[in-house]
């Protein structure tokens, strides 16, 4: 029998799925014909399949609402989306098409929901949470925002400090406020305590001296998120105990509270065999909640996510051509591509993060173990079966071909262009620094000088498609 690349994915896995499928012996995604964009575009390119995330909000929210009814939770379930995964106007306009609520991370972030305010797509009802470190500027533009009339903007305090800075800038208004509760990390991790949120045994004292009887201010909400995301393990229920447990003390002394936010990190498939299970997670957090509430005689709140890369995660991939293969001794064979790796998916770099992989052509192929390169001269370029802890066994293929092999790496939807800084983007659009140059005049005095000022707004507007 022929060891096509075909037989060892029919042999490995349930495919055709997870929206992978062959058509003409080519790879097809979400049902589209990569090979026909291939064509018309050439490589490499990145693609989003919009449709993608409102079927993921889709997913949650039925979910969400099953295990509601299911338990009787006398609460609801509200999605919102974390801009900063990907802020791109295409995207963020799709997650409100479908009604999320938005996640913001920093000042910027107020801009692109202003100039969607002014394009229609939002509306001043829709629930606007304010989590990251709150700047001097940022704090301004989400009261500038208030101003603007959403009248469901929740300022989440990710220090005590916070509160102090918001005062002092004499909002017109009471403010609605949430708090994070800083979690535990994992034991592999360098730190204890995460260092976002307010460490949980200061929460209460805090709460009392500082909210309780501030009329400047109305607590609605507890936060918390775990760094290493929303798994079905007793580190995670722990936390998520911990944060209930603050929560139920807050609420017998304070009815404005109502809200409790799971935050983010819900995973995605990256591979074709990953079974998240998301409805038993889902139903487990419902009945959680709804078994401490009445055992506390509390009213049960209503449940926010912040979803951000199983929003978009899922809908996209970056697509190469194989320019070369290269032999560089016996065992060891480069697939040399069209890009960058680094630049690409700088996450499989940076946090050995897995994607999909596929081969986008020539599954009657046999296949062949390989290393994958990158044009950009950096030894690190690469991508392969030792560092990703996967096999990469692709389909076999020579330089000399006169068709050549097209990969795709699937799944990369989430914080890859603003890692990489796609046209001047940063994560949560925290703008490049000035760059200073130092030499010495003619007269040996040492000089400095700006040389390019601080790239961001406007421009980064422009690049994400708001203007
Ligand atoms: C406060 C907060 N909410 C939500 C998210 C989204 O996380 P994810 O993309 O894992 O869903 C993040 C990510 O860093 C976050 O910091």
């Amino acid at each position: 029998m022929k060891n096509s690349f075909l037989n060892l994915i029919n042999q490995s896995f349930a495919f055709p799925g997870k929206g992978f499928d062959l058509k003409a012996n080519s790879l097809t995604f979400q049902g589209i014909d990569i090979a026909q964009l291939i064509e018309k575009h050439g490589t490499p390119f990145r693609l989003v399949y919009l449709p993608k995330i409102g079927s993921q909000i889709e997913k949650a929210k039925n979910l969400f609402n099953k295990a509601i009814q299911a338990l009787d939770y006398r609460g609801n379930y509200h999605y919102a989306y974390c801009t900063k995964c990907n802020h791109f106007y295409p995207i963020v306009a799709e997650a409100l098409k479908n009604d999320a609520h938005l996640e913001t991370s920093s000042p910027f972030d107020i801009d692109l929901i202003i100039n969607l305010l002014s394009k229609g797509k939002i509306d001043l009802s829709r629930t606007i949470l304010h989590n990251g470190y709150k700047t001097e500027a940022y704090l301004k533009q989400i009261l500038r925002l208030q101003e603007l009339g959403f009248s469901n903007s929740i300022i989440i305090l990710d220090s005590k400090q916070e509160l102090t800075k918001i005062l002092k800038l004499n909002p017109p208004k009471r403010i609605t406020i949430g708090l994070r509760m800083a979690t535990a990390q994992e034991s592999k991790s360098p730190f204890h305590t995460s260092r976002l949120g307010i460490p949980p045994n200061e929460i209460l004292d805090f709460f009392r001296k500082e909210i309780k009887g501030n009329t400047s201010v109305s607590l609605k909400m507890l936060h918390f998120f775990m760094d290493s995301g929303i798994i079905d393990n007793a580190f995670y229920w722990g936390e998520f105990q911990k944060a209930l447990g603050l929560y139920s003390k807050i609420k017998k002394e304070y009815q404005p509270l109502n809200c409790f936010n799971i935050g983010g990190g819900f995973p995605i498939a990256n591979r074709l065999d990953s079974d998240f299970g998301y409805e038993s997670i889902i139903f487990k957090m419902v009945q959680r909640i709804k078994i401490t509430c009445l055992s506390e005689m509390i009213s049960e709140p209503d449940i926010y996510s912040e979803f951000g890369k199983y929003t978009v995660g899922e809908s996209s991939a970056v697509i190469f051509q194989v320019l070369e293969t290269k032999q560089q001794n016996d065992s060891e064979k480069w697939y040399i591509i069209d890009n960058s790796l680094l630049n690409t998916i700088p996450d499989a770099w940076a946090i050995k993060e897995r994607f999909i992989l596929f081969p986008i052509n020539k599954w009657q192929q046999d296949y062949e173990r390989v290393s994958i390169g990158g044009i950009s001269c950096d030894h690190t370029d690469y991508y392969n079966s030792e560092d990703m802890n996967q096999e990469v066994l692709l389909p076999i293929t020579q330089s000399s071909d006169p068709e050549p092999l097209y990969l795709g790496f699937f799944h990369t939807g989430a914080y890859q262009d603003a890692i990489s800084g796609y046209g001047g983007i940063k994560h949560c659009l925290v703008p490049s620094p000035k760059q200073i140059v130092v030499e010495m005049d003619e007269t040996g005095k040492m000089v400095d000088w700006v040389f390019r000022g601080e790239v961001g707004g406007e421009d980064v507007l422009d690049t994400l498609g708001y203007l």
